[in-house]
């Protein structure tokens, strides 16, 4: 690893989770949004967005670096975009998050520069069917490995040279990697490497990890008896293109990881296009990506990336989330869609998952009437509460995805129901709050659209009540309260309500017991 005066941000485990430190190494938490695809082409055009986000109350900007734009001839490097982003966020005190738009972007190649794409013979594409030249690179062929691992090594470079202040706190790698359209390369390089026996690096790291492999991939295996020494499909059945795929697609990013690192060592990540439902099938979602039941398989071949990251698009967020907070990956949330739902999703990722970082998409189109300007002014406020209480159960949350659902959680000596008050509906925000225990009964409840009620855990008992509750806000930790709240507002001391729009209340319950 270089050495280097510039600050490096970097995951540590507090409690059950790993938290992000930044610069300095302060505890935080991206409260981010993700540029649209072209949004930082221009640096003229970016700057005006970035102060809308800061408008928003972001503290974190995710922006795609491209590799077209970072090496137009081959060899000559062109960092322009680069240190001009670094400098706009800097001066925005806006954390950056660069995603390198290498050699696979959706699954294909369409960021590589033009060198790349037009020679063929130095640069095979995958073959969705067999002799036919797709629009990805193929990842078996040494060349676009060694070219994008030298082109982001050099990135991460001169991220070290300028970056002063350590705005760039994490970096994705490549974006969405994978193949669509066919379960794997049909390419003969691809061809022969599927017909090889499985590596023992890969088998052995599967059975260390046998009692906890994603349930899928230990379906696949099962049904080989956990046959070792095979070919992958002797090993794997039906799962054998993914699983291969997987390995491959992680074994380029690692070395395209390892190879940034080496020059500036930052934490990092891979997004996964998900998979959208029973009976998708690889392919139709990019096949070797990280989805959830090939995790076991880039925790094995990608050392170098810190974590494995959902975007989600789709309703299922409370699933995706469990499926992506692991104990050995914490959640980080790069893209998932921008519509009122965003805020109190983000409310349910940080609080039920300790998540480093959230980020909605498209983020540029949000005007700061949009409730996750509030929301993210809220957390920013609570910050220091809230990376005190990573990994230290002492925050939950609730997220509404269906009308009348209910929850139940306990927290710090008290259960708490929490019930959704609408029905969902293409104008409001669900229902969804953070739970924060500040010890001793005391509690704060930030969200929307909910009435929580709580009782004591001694089943001798059950009754507990508000013994007093005062709306209020953070500033920069620190409570300061405004109306009491008290009669039909509590549901006379039996409730806590969250409304239409962002509350947050503060309240102390007690168990309600007979003198001895
Ligand atoms: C997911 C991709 O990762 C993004 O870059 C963007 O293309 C969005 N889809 C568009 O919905």
């Amino acid at each position: 690893m270089k050495k280097s005066i510039t600050p490096a941000s970097r995951l540590r485990r507090q409690g059950s989770a790993l938290q992000l430190l930044v610069a300095r190494d302060e505890p935080a938490i991206l409260l981010g949004g993700e540029l649209h695809n072209s949004s930082a082409s221009s640096l003229a055009g970016v700057e005006p967005l970035l102060d809308r986000l800061v408008a928003l109350r972001l503290n974190a900007v995710l922006a795609p670096l491209y590799w077209e734009a970072v090496e137009p001839e081959e060899g000559r490097y062109d960092f322009a975009l680069l240190e001009g982003l670094i400098a706009l966020a800097s001066r925005r005190k806006l954390h950056l998050i660069p995603l390198w738009f290498g050699t696979l972007k959706n699954a294909s190649s369409c960021y590589a520069p033009t060198w790349v794409k037009t020679d063929l013979t130095r640069f095979p594409r995958t073959e969705l069917v067999r002799g036919q030249p797709s629009h990805t690179l193929s990842l078996f062929h040494p060349e676009a490995l060694r070219c994008d691992a030298r082109a982001f090594s050099a990135v991460m470079r001169r991220i070290r040279e300028v970056d002063h202040t350590g705005t760039v706190v994490m970096v994705q790698v490549e974006n969405e990697p994978g193949i669509l359209g066919a379960t794997r390369d049909q390419s003969a390089l691809a061809e022969a490497a599927f017909a090889g026996r499985v590596p023992e690096e890969l088998m052995s790291a599967l059975e260390a990890r046998r009692a906890t492999l994603h349930s899928d991939l230990a379906q696949f295996w099962a049904g080989s008896g956990f046959r070792r020494a095979g070919t992958w499909s002797e090993n794997f059945g039906q799962g054998a293109d993914e699983v291969f795929m997987a390995w491959h697609v992680a074994r380029f990013l690692e070395t395209v990881a390892a190879a940034g690192r080496a020059e500036h060592d930052l934490p990092m990540f891979a997004n996964a296009w998900l998979v959208h439902g029973p009976g998708y099938l690889p392919g139709q979602y990019p096949s070797g990506g990280p989805v959830a039941k090939m995790m076991d398989v880039w925790k094995a071949a990608a050392p170098h990336l810190d974590l494995l990251a959902p975007d989600i698009y789709r309703p299922y967020f409370r699933e995706m989330c469990s499926q992506y907070a692991r104990p050995d990956n914490p959640l980080l949330i790069p893209e998932m869609s921008a519509g009122l739902d965003a805020a109190p999703r983000c409310l349910y990722a940080i609080g039920k998952h300790d998540a480093i970082g959230v980020s909605p998409f498209g983020i540029e189109d949000l005007t700061p009437d949009h409730p996750l300007a509030q929301t993210y002014a809220l957390l920013r406020e609570m910050m220091p509460r809230l990376t005190a209480a990573q990994g230290n159960g002492r925050m939950t949350a609730f997220l509404q995805q269906a009308d009348e659902e209910d929850w139940t959680e306990t927290l710090a000596g008290f259960r708490f129901k929490a019930r959704t008050v609408r029905p969902l509906g293409p104008d409001r925000v669900p229902g969804g709050a953070l739970l924060l225990s500040l010890g001793e009964g005391e509690y704060v409840a930030a969200g929307y659209n909910l009435r929580i009620t709580f009782s004591s855990l001694d089943p001798a008992t059950p009754t507990a009540e508000l013994l007093w509750l005062e709306e209020g806000a953070f500033a920069a930790g620190q409570w300061s309260p405004g109306r009491r709240l008290n009669g039909d507002e509590t549901l006379h001391g039996t409730a806590v309500l969250l409304g239409y729009s962002l509350v947050t209340l503060r309240f102390r319950v007690h168990t309600v017991q007979q003198p001895v």
